[in-house]
C-alpha cells in the first residue's frame, strides 16, 4: 500500500473560537469558515486547501488522521488489499469528502483503538500562505507532499498496532526506541516506541507509543515544522504572549534531530513545534535502534 503522507487531521472541540485564536495568533495558520459546514473551522498551512478540520463537539479530543494514497488507482488497490486482509472499512459520503477537500475516503479502525482514514486526491489551492502571525512557511515538502507533519499515537497493544501499520498499511520502520522515564527504578518496564515512515522523506510520519491508558483519541502529540530557529523562537514568544501552556520545554530529539517544544492545544493534546527535522533517502536508510529520546532538553518532568 503506497501511503504518501499525513494529509489532514480531524479535531473536536467545545470551543471553536479558542481554536481559531490559537491556530491564527499562535501557530500563525490561516483559519476560515465554510457556510455549508456550520460548526466547523478549517485551517490552512500550505498549498493544501485544508489541513485541520476543527469540529464543534461536546468533547475536546483528537479524532483521527487522514492518510493520502498516491492517486485514485492506488487508493482502489488499497481498498482491495484491506478487503483481502479482512480489514473492515467504512466508505465516506460525498458531503464528508467535500468537507475534507478530498475526492474520496474510507474510515478504518486500527488495533489499539486508533481510528484513521485513507484518502486520495486532496484539493490544492496554491494560495501563498498569508500567515496572520507572519510565519514564512511550514515545512511540508513540494506542494505539501511530505504531509502536514507527524503524529505520535498511544496504543495499549503496541505489537498489534505496529503489525497493522506495517503489514496492512505499508509503513516502514525508521527507529525502534525503548526508553525509561525513571532511570532509578530498575523494575520499571519502560516504554516502547516505533517511529514509522511512509512514502515521503520525513523521518517519521507516525510514532506508535506504548501506553496502558491512551488518551481519548489516542493522540500523544501532533508535530508541525517551521523553517528555522528564529521561526520557532517567534512562535515561542507568541506562546508566551497568549499564555499557552508549555507541556515540554525546548530540546533536540535524537532520532529525527528535531529542535522543538510542545504546547497544549485547545483540545488538550500537545502540539510539537519544531525545526530541522531529518529527511531521509529511504533507498539508503537502515532502521535504527535507540533508547534516548532527546540529545538535550525536553524535560517533561519540570
Ligand atoms: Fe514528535
Amino acid at each position: 500500500m503506497d501511503i504518501r503522507s499525513l494529509a489532514y487531521v480531524v479535531v473536536e472541540t467545545t470551543d471553536l473560537e479558542r481554536w481559531h485564536r490559537f491556530a491564527a495568533d499562535v501557530l500563525g495558520m490561516v483559519v476560515f469558515e465554510r457556510p455549508e459546514y456550520p460548526d466547523h473551522k478549517f485551517i490552512r498551512m500550505d498549498d493544501f486547501a485544508c489541513r485541520f478540520i476543527i469540529s464543534k463537539s461536546s468533547e475536546n479530543r483528537f479524532k483521527l488522521a487522514g492518510w493520502q494514497l498516491r492517486d485514485e488507482q492506488e487508493y482502489r488497490q488499497a481498498l482491495l488489499e484491506l478487503t483481502h486482509q479482512g480489514v473492515e472499512f467504512a466508505p465516506g459520503c460525498a458531503r464528508e469528502a467535500n468537507l475534507r477537500q478530498v475526492d474520496d475516503f474510507v474510515t478504518v479502525q486500527a488495533p489499539g483503538g486508533i481510528e484513521l482514514e485513507l484518502c486520495h486526491t486532496p484539493m490544492l489551492d496554491y494560495q501563498p500562505l498569508q500567515s496572520p502571525a507572519g510565519v514564512k512557511e511550514f515545512i511540508t515538502g513540494q506542494f505539501g507532499d511530505m504531509g502536514l507533519g507527524h503524529i505520535a499515537v498511544a496504543t495499549p497493544d503496541l505489537p498489534a498496532s505496529y503489525d497493522f501499520f506495517v503489514s496492512v498499511l505499508g509503513f516502514e520502520l525508521t527507529d525502534y526506541m525503548h526508553f525509561y522515564f525513571n532511570q532509578e527504578d530498575p523494575e520499571h518496564p519502560g516504554q516502547g516506541l516505533r517511529f514509522l515512515h511512509c512514502n515521503n522523506p520525513r523521518h517519521h510520519s507516525i510514532a506508535l507509543f506504548e501506553s496502558d491508558q491512551p488518551a481519548d483519541g489516542n493522540l500523544v502529540h501532533l508535530m508541525v515544522e517551521v523553517a528555522d530557529m528564529d521561526e520557532l523562537g517567534l512562535m515561542m514568544d507568541r506562546v508566551r504572549q497568549h499564555e499557552i501552556n508549555v507541556v515540554t520545554p525546548l530540546g533536540r530529539h535524537t532520532n529525527d534531530q528535531m529542535v522543538s517544544t510542545y504546547v497544549e492545544s485547545p483540545s488538550g493534546f500537545a502540539i510539537e513545534i519544531g525545526f530541522g527535522g531529518l529527511q531521509c533517502d529511504w533507498t539508503r536508510f537502515t532502521p535504527t535502534r535507540s533508547a534516548k529520546p532527546s540529545v538535550w532538553g525536553h524535560f517533561w518532568d519540570t
